[in-house]
């Protein structure tokens, strides 16, 4: 499937859910969000039933995402049956990793094709402060654990949100020092609460670690699913990246669309632009009339976003990083 602008269409990021059990302080007020009422999220079989239909018109990647998604129940049954759609290569998890641990085995067995965890910082009082929880042994260990069993590939995502050295990011880049990890820092994009925090930009996180470990060589080949730029560092085995939607702005090969956890695909992360699916499949309508409905909604993707020029009001904005899913 294509976009009005040509740009081809292969990969969706599902928020299963839009509850959490951290806080990080960019993402989720202290309360929490007003949760959605369970009638109102899309079942499993409704959102396997929107992949096969895409997968019919070449939708191959799938990222689960939150929220946090292994807070979902069965979480992992719905991974083996995305797992199953014909033309669907690959199904990706986005975690915190809190619950990395106890649920490593049944995602390999339903099989997951790799895993990212979002971890921002190796300290424990800044870990504290940035999600208002003490989880941060338990994400260390699952993280410890994708590396001893090595069985997919494991990725770190890391927003600056409290300053480079604050926030001692750098101690991340261990992991990819002396394993096959890809440590990957992300532009806090402004969006919900990541509006109210300074901006660190690549070029700045790209000063700090060149200082310390020496000249980031770009790594040309194709890596990934998305947008992130990897480089090699002297002496490391996995890769650092940087996802910079804000300072390198990456739309013109934009492959994405959204699907949140009450069923809006979404196709641009700023703007409300999309179609909510729920009713439709509740009623049970057609395979071609739910195709041609996503198919409209798709072809209509926003050009570009304009974090740049356009901040959209808070009070304007129907839903925040946790009901998006990132
Ligand atoms: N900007 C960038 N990344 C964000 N995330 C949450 N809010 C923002 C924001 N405003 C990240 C989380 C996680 C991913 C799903 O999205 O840290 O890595
Ligand atoms: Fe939860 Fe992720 Fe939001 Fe943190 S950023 S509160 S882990 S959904």
């Amino acid at each position: 499937m294509r976009d009005n602008e040509g740009r081809v269409i292969d990969y969706l990021r599902i928020s299963i859910t839009d509850r959490c059990n951290l806080r990080c302080i960019y993402c989720m007020p202290e309360e929490g969000v007003k949760n959605i009422c369970h009638e109102k999220i899309l079942s499993y079989d409704e959102i396997a039933r929107v992949c096969s239909v895409l997968a019919r018109h070449g939708l191959k990647k799938i990222k689960i995402t939150g929220g946090e998604p292994l807070v979902r129940k069965d979480a992992i049954v719905l991974i083996r049956k995305l797992k199953k759609i014909s033309g669907i290569t690959n199904v990706t998890i986005t975690t915190n990793g809190v619950l990395l641990e106890q649920y490593y085995d049944d995602l390999i067995d339903a099989g997951i094709d790799a895993i990212t965890v979002s971890l921002d910082t190796m300290k424990r009082d800044i870990y504290q402060k940035i999600t208002r929880r003490d989880e941060l042994e338990r994400v260390l260990r699952g993280i410890e654990k994708a590396i001893r069993e090595k069985k997919v590939r494991l990725k770190i995502n890391c927003v600056c949100v409290t300053g480079i050295e604050t926030q001692d990011i750098l101690s991340l880049l261990n992991y990819a020092e002396h394993a096959d990890v890809d440590i990957r820092f992300i532009e806090m994009m402004p969006i919900g609460l990541g509006k109210q925090f300074p901006f660190v930009s690549e070029e700045a996180i790209r000063k700090v670690i060149e200082e310390k470990y020496g000249k980031l060589t770009p790594y040309v080949k194709t890596r990934g699913n998305g947008p992130c730029k990897y480089y090699d560092v002297p002496g490391f085995i996995g890769k650092v990246g940087f996802i910079s939607a804000v300072s390198h702005k990456f739309c013109d090969t934009c492959n994405r669309v959204r699907l949140t956890s009450d069923g809006f695909l979404k196709t641009c992360l700023q703007y409300d632009y999309g179609v909510y699916l729920k009713s439709l499949l509740e009623q049970k309508v057609s395979d071609g009339i739910l195709w041609e409905t996503m198919k409209t909604a798709i072809e209509q993707k926003p050009k570009a976003h304009h974090f740049d020029e356009e901040k959209i009001k808070s009070e304007d904005e129907i839903r925040g990083m946790s009901q998006i899913g990132g």
